[in-house]
């Protein structure tokens, strides 16, 4: 059975004063459900903010990450952060080919597939990120493009690899937008991911927690993740207001 697993990526967002209250405001908030039905959670904020997730979520039941990783492990890359550092500050997850990335800097399937050899080489738990835009929604290319996504990451990764894996899948449209997928889009879109993994190999499809994301609310969230393919969410604007992430990883 797959545990369900909330992922809060705060983006571009956040301040020192604003993080504290709302990262308090989560681990009470779950300290104050203890017993009742919980997704796993965690929050994958900017670099510069780790140190306080570090400081302020470690021994909760939040687990912290990044957002991007350098394929790099060090060495002349101005402005790159490697897997290493964000391992040194207690990381457990880091996006990679987030939708954003991909648009704003050009990020290939190829890249993704290597920024994710090499967050596994640290330790880490890479989420790897995949959607598709309206335009090839409504030209029929969803599957050519989420499998293309997938298989450039399936085809650098042994079995063992891909286990570790967390998978995201983020309907471009639906990102930002209030555009939310309806469960059967979203379960039709998990299914076939899961079905093109288990041509890697069937028990780690069956095992891959693979998220759903894009306008995930608190009013959406349980109908989503009821479906038999959606083991969680990776939530965007809901993550930076407490009483709201809480509500989506309560709603399982
Ligand atoms: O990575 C999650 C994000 O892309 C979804 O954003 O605001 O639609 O929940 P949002």
């Amino acid at each position: 059975m797959r545990r369900k697993l909330v992922i809060g990526n705060w983006k571009m967002n956040g301040n020192r004063a604003g993080n504290t209250a709302l990262l308090s405001g989560i681990v009470a908030g779950l300290n104050d459900a203890v017993g009742k039905p919980c997704a796993d959670c965690a929050v994958c904020v900017p670099a510069p903010y780790l140190a306080q997730c570090q400081a302020e979520l470690e021994g909760t039941p939040v687990a912290w990450g990044a957002q991007d990783l350098s394929v790099h492990a060090a060495g002349a890359y101005t402005g790159e952060v490697s897997a290493q550092m964000l391992v040194d500050f207690g990381s457990t997850y880091v996006l990679c080919g987030h939708s954003e990335r991909r648009a704003y800097h050009a990020e290939s399937s190829e890249l993704v597939a290597q920024k994710t050899v090499a967050a596994l080489a640290a330790g880490l738990t890479p989420v790897v990120c995949v959607g598709e835009t309206l335009a090839q929604r409504e030209a029929g290319q969803t599957e050519a493009v989420i499998c293309g996504q997938l298989q450039a990451v399936l085809d650098v990764l042994t079995v063992e690899q891909v286990a570790k894996l967390v998978l995201a899948y983020e309907p471009v449209w639906a990102i930002g937008t209030g555009k939310t997928a309806t469960p059967e889009i979203a379960q039709a879109a998990h299914a076939f991911l899961r079905a093109r993994l288990a041509q890697k190999d069937a028990a780690v499809a069956q095992g891959m927690q693979i998220l759903y994301g894009g306008s995930m609310k608190p009013e959406n969230a349980k109908e989503l993740m009821a479906q038999p393919d959606i083991d969680g969410g990776l939530i965007g604007g809901a993550a930076l207001k407490a009483t709201d992430f809480l509500g989506i990883i309560q709603a399982v």
